[in-house]
């Protein structure tokens, strides 16, 4: 029985993977810059760490991979990575720690049961943050520049960053009730997803993917913000000003999950490739969620890059058309004894010089043509005269000269023909 890959999985071959390891690498720099520490947690945890009572997402309700041992407890492959990182901060008390702001960062695995297309999978990756223990718009703003300019260093160019904000508690209570009673005579002409949302959360009607372009929603009553919350906003809107983030104001913009409030932001992608899975991240802040999870009241905000949705939009930029593997050095060997090419290839080795060595002792075109489908720089060849005389013919397939080395000063020389060329 020959298997397939379960749908909505994916192999990441070695092709792929280079660029996919190359993007979370960069991510991991974008943490250092900015001051956060990568944190770990479970694949999976109790279903109740990112099931809320009242939950209406469809991430919690519809999508979730959830299984039981015993009949007794429920576990959850995580969804996203939030939750399970401020169980974490709650569980070790991180906000016992004097120095405030928590700033936390990951590249994990996730998990969701979506109808799988491009750019949607069952299991993909989010390079995410989560900055925990203080609500001030400079660290909004600055988390949002975080994600933009990480994308922009990618190289990516057809993107949009869209912001709103769905006020503090006070404000967005009020609204609620707003808009339950503007959509309650209409709710027929909505969809079953809106209808059911009608009551615990009307907000996620405002950006419902079905509707939206139903005059109904176009006229929804906007959002009262309290003088704090506004404020809030224009502050967030006036670092990003000052960081030169361009932005959009989309108040229909809310968010799939439901621990959001004040300022939440997406960015998306402009270019036709990524079709409808367009989100390249989306965060936003949350000032209950803690709180929900059993710490002290206080706020955090974050967001979550998806690694797959980023490379969707990467291979439609032509990004990493440049790009080839390269090795430093092919040993080349002609003789059906390969001892002395083998303590050649292992000396290169432990010198840092990523090396490959001919296994079979093939012809010498044979080898040659190898070398150039491993884009190796320097070639060492091994004939019999070579091991007669203790030494290499090196061959620097850039400059294309070639000369007889001493074994033992092989790594010297090898040092100073790269030192030369980098001058
Ligand atoms: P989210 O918008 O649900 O937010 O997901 C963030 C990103 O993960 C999306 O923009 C998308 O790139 C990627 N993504 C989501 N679902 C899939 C899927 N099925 N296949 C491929 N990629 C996907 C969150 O998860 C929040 N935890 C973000 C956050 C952090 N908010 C505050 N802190």
């Amino acid at each position: 029985m020959a298997y397939k890959t379960v749908k909505g999985t994916y192999d990441i071959l070695p092709d792929r993977l280079y660029k996919f390891n190359y993007v979370t690498d960069l991510f991991k720099h974008f943490l250092d810059l900015y001051g956060y520490d990568e944190i770990k947690t479970p694949v999976f945890e109790y279903t109740g760490v990112f099931k809320k009572d009242n939950d209406t997402s469809d991430m919690v309700t519809k999508e979730m991979f959830t299984f039981s041992t015993n009949n007794k407890e429920t576990y959850t492959l995580r969804p996203e990575g939030t939750a399970g990182v401020i169980r974490s901060f709650v569980e070790n008390k991180m906000y016992a720690n004097p120095e405030m702001p928590i700033k936390l960062g990951y590249i994990e695995e996730m998990f969701r049961h979506e109808r799988p297309q491009s750019g949607r999978q069952w299991q993909f990756t989010q390079m995410g943050i989560e900055c925990i223990g203080d609500k001030n718009p400079l660290i909004d703003a600055e988390v949002i520049a975080l994600g933009y300019f990480y994308v922009k260093s990618i190289g990516v160019k057809d993107v949009e960053v869209l912001i709103n904000t769905l006020g503090d508690n006070e404000s967005r209570l009020k609204y609620k009730d707003n808009l339950i009673n503007y959509f309650k005579p209409h709710i027929n002409n909505l969809c079953v997803d809106c209808q059911n949302r009608l009551e615990k959360n009307p907000l996620r009607i405002l950006d419902c993917k079905i509707d939206h372009e139903s005059e109904i929603i176009k006229n929804a009553p906007k959002m009262e913000l309290t003088k704090e919350s506004k404020e809030y906003f224009e502050k967030v809107k006036h670092y990003l000003d000052i960081l030169e983030i361009p932005y959009i104001v989309d108040d229909k913009l809310v968010r799939g999950l439901d621990y959001y409030t004040d300022t939440v932001f997406e960015v998306i992608s402009t270019n036709s490739a990524s079709g409808s899975q367009a989100t390249i991240f989306g965060g936003g802040r949350y000032d209950n969620l803690v709180k929900e999870m059993g710490g002290p009241e206080i706020s955090g905000i974050g967001f979550a890059i998806g690694v797959e949705r980023l490379l969707i939009l990467a291979d439609a930029e032509n990004i990493f058309d440049e790009y080839k593997k390269e090795i430093d050095c092919y040993v080349i060997n002609l003789n059906q004894e390969p001892d002395y090419a083998l303590r050649i290839a292992e000396e290169l080795r432990n010198n840092s010089y990523t090396t490959e060595m001919d296994y079979y002792a093939r012809s010498l075109k044979a080898q040659f043509k190898s070398t150039e489908r491993k884009n190796a720089r320097f070639i060492l060849i091994i004939g019999e005269d070579e091991i007669k005389n203790n030494t290499v013919t090196l061959k620097d397939s850039l400059t294309k000269a070639q000369e007889e080395v001493n074994k033992d000063e092989l790594i010297d020389r090898l040092d100073s023909l790269l030192e030369d060329y980098y001058v």
